[in-house]
């Protein structure tokens, strides 16, 4: 009996560090997700600037730049910004 509660105590122990490391990967990398229905692409703003020469977001749009993005997109890579933003 106890054997049986030790090996499903193992199973949904590994089963939450999956899950927990799922959303944190996702968090980190938005571009994992393709689906052009998601929602957050609806809500974000389109770029009123073009892309030509603008290829460095984050030379203006990081933290210390002139016009910050939302603290929740730190790490975020440039060419994840299209995905969401046209
Ligand atoms: C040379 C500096 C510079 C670069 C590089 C740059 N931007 Fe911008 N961006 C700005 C400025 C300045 C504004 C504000 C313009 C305005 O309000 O009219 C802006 C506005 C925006 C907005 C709209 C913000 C809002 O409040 O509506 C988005 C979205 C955006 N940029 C995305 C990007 C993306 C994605 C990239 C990379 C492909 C990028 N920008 C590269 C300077 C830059
Ligand atoms: C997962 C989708 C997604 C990605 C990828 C993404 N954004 Fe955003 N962005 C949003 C959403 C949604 C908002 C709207 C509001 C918020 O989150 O506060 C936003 C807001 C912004 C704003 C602020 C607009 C304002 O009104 O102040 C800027 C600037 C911006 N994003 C730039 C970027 C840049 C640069 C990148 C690439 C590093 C990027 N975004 C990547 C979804 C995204």
């Amino acid at each position: 009996m106890r054997q049986m509660y030790s090996i499903q105590l193992a199973m949904m122990t590994g089963l939450l560090i999956i899950l927990v490391a799922g959303a944190f990967a996702l968090i980190q990398s938005p571009e994992m997700l393709e689906s052009p229905r998601m929602e957050a692409m609806v809500v974000a703003q389109k770029i009123p600037h073009p892309i030509q020469g603008h290829e460095n977001c984050e030379s203006c749009h990081g933290l210390k730049g002139m016009k910050p993005y939302p603290i929740k997109h730190l790490g975020w890579k440039n060419e994840s910004c299209t995905k969401c933003h046209r």
